[in-house]
């Protein structure tokens, strides 16, 4: 009787010892849950240039393209819906530093400026800036463009960096890449620098133009967030490493750009 006592007893300890344990696993897995979103259920905003061709533009209604893709995905890992934001691509850094946006996806380059001001993701795409000429234009190297006048999207790194290296004078912003494209046709500029994927987008759309030969520099893409925000930053991260591994970003790179 003794025994059977103490058998009974250790049985309850130990339903009360693995009870515990249950009751453990279900609060921490729900504290994990919570880590992982506050944004979960909530709306993210991205704050993008919807003029940049594969990576964000205009499809009747609809912004499509490579970030669009890459940022749904990462809302949905997020548990969160997507919202996406077509502003100015110079505004879209003031727009995440004032909250107006959770985030910054549009082909945006590193840069040491650039890094004082909001926070980087991983990077997700390596870029060049390529040199878009007429297709009789005497301009065959980016040597030849010392003089001439450039064509560039306000605020951008082709912007940036030429002004840097042609001068101030020499270089017409326009508030969309495809300005300075049309400009370009137009004879109001004599080159166009800007990134190598909407450029073949835009000579493909545009008779009578080129690209050049070679890069004018090398740059990687990457999203921001507002400096500090290591909550969506760490989200962010974990998404892009999941759709590399997973092999989704080069399907939707893929769709999107079609191998030579
Ligand atoms: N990669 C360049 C930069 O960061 C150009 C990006 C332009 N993006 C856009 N969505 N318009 O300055």
């Amino acid at each position: 009787m003794k025994k059977i006592m103490a058998i009974a007893l250790s049985a309850a300890m130990l339903m009360g010892l693995s009870a515990c344990g249950a009751s453990g696993a279900p609060a921490a897995t729900a504290a994990k849950t919570d880590a992982k979103s506050s944004y979960a259920g909530k709306k993210l905003i991205m704050a993008t240039n919807a003029e940049f061709p594969p990576y964000e533009y205009h499809d009747g209604n609809d912004i499509v393209g490579i970030d669009v893709e890459i940022a749904k995905a990462i809302a949905e890992e997020m548990g969160a819906e997507l919202e996406v934001s077509d502003i100015a691509f110079d505004s879209i850094i003031p727009a995440v530093q004032s909250d107006k946006a959770d985030f910054g996806a549009a082909g945006m380059t590193i840069t040491d400026d650039r890094k004082t001001q909001v926070d980087f993701s991983d990077t997700y795409a390596t870029a060049i800036q390529s040199v878009i000429v007429k297709e009789d234009s005497a301009i065959q190297s980016v040597d030849d463009l010392k003089g001439k006048i450039i064509g560039v999207q306000q605020g951008t790194t082709g912007d940036i960096y030429s002004t840097g290296d042609f001068g101030e004078d020499k270089v017409q912003r326009f508030p969309k890449g495809a300005d300075a494209v049309q400009a370009l046709s137009t004879g109001k500029v004599d080159a166009v620098i800007i990134d190598n994927n909407p450029a073949k987008v835009f000579v493909q759309q545009t008779s009578g133009l080129k690209l050049l030969d070679g890069a004018y520099t090398e740059e990687q893409y990457a999203i921001c967030v507002k400096k500090g925000n290591k909550e969506l930053l760490d989200g962010i991260n974990k998404a892009l490493a999941d759709l590399k591994s997973s092999g989704k970003l080069d399907q939707i790179v893929n769709t999107y750009i079609k191998a030579e």
